[in-house]
């Protein structure tokens, strides 16, 4: 049986894979922490211009959206957190966790994965199942540019009798992909997605990602009912617009629905 890698062995592997482009990121692959999001924003930002990018091969307390924990498996997860720091004085576009979700799935489609799907504001899906989440934290310093962390789970192989709560059935990528990557193949292939993506977004925002984000949209056209604490609405997916909002139709009209503490259901699924 192979020998476990070092998480030394593991950075310098997914450095190799980055190529040429490996300067441009400052990776720390660590044994564990309670939640790379939590540890990465409270580090302090480095002087050089690399982006910070801390990977965990286990978390204690990974967190999820809208207070959720998120689980992972030592050996079955990649979890990680990159920090996007914007130009000082830059309003932060919207949509920044759809670019996020959108360059997992690309990603995958350089493993070869077929039918990638998004939900919004942020699920990656494959044929309904949940195969990665994604977690965008943002906080601003007096005087200092907004820092974005943008955190990730990839289910890579799930054991048969994990429980995942949420309403996403949990799939992997091992379901999905004959061979699933290694994870420092999984990693470079995401950060080479994400850097190319954030940089369209800082300069353009998201109009220029919207037609990519909804051509892989898992429920356009599809009734749905998106929920919160204080609300609920019933509609129709009738896409994104420019700030990453979501559009439903209902017999009043179209409303944008801002990405927040929000759930998003498929209501056929609900009556099933
Ligand atoms: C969700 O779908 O609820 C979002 C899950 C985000 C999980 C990732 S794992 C790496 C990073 N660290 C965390 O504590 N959470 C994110």
């Amino acid at each position: 049986m192979p020998a476990t890698p070092t998480v030394a062995e593991l950075a310098a592997a997914t450095a190799q894979q980055l190529g040429a482009l490996s300067s441009a990121f400052a990776i720390d692959w660590i044994e564990e922490c309670d939640s790379t999001n939590r540890v990465l924003a409270e580090r302090p930002p480095a002087a050089d211009e690399r982006i910070a990018v801390l990977v965990a091969n286990r978390q204690s307390g990974g967190r999820g959206r809208r207070g959720r924990q998120w689980l992972s498996w030592s050996g079955g997860s990649l979890t990680f957190s990159l920090r996007w720091r914007f130009a000082a004085g830059a309003p932060v576009p919207g949509g920044l966790s759809l670019v996020a979700g959108l360059a997992v799935a690309r990603a995958l489609d350089t493993f070869g994965a077929r039918d990638i799907a998004l939900k919004w504001p942020n699920d990656v899906l494959h044929r309904g199942n949940k195969l990665a989440g994604i977690l965008v934290e943002l906080s601003s310093a007096r005087g200092c540019a907004m820092t974005a962390v943008i955190g990730i789970g990839i289910n890579v192989r799930v054991p048969a009798d994990a429980q995942v709560g949420g309403h996403n059935t949990v799939g992997d990528l091992a379901s999905v992909l004959a061979v699933p990557p290694s994870s420092p193949q999984l990693l470079a292939a995401i950060l080479i997605e994400l850097q190319r993506l954030l940089e369209l977004y800082a300069s353009a925002g998201f109009a220029g990602l919207r037609t990519a984000w909804e051509q892989r949209h898992a429920f356009a056209g599809q009734r749905v009912r998106v929920s919160s604490e204080n609300m609920t609405v019933d509609g129709e997916c009738a896409g994104v617009d420019e700030d990453g909002a979501l559009l439903l139709r209902d017999g009043t009209g179209t409303r944008r629905i801002l990405a927040g503490d929000v759930s998003l259901r498929p209501l056929a699924a609900e009556a099933s």
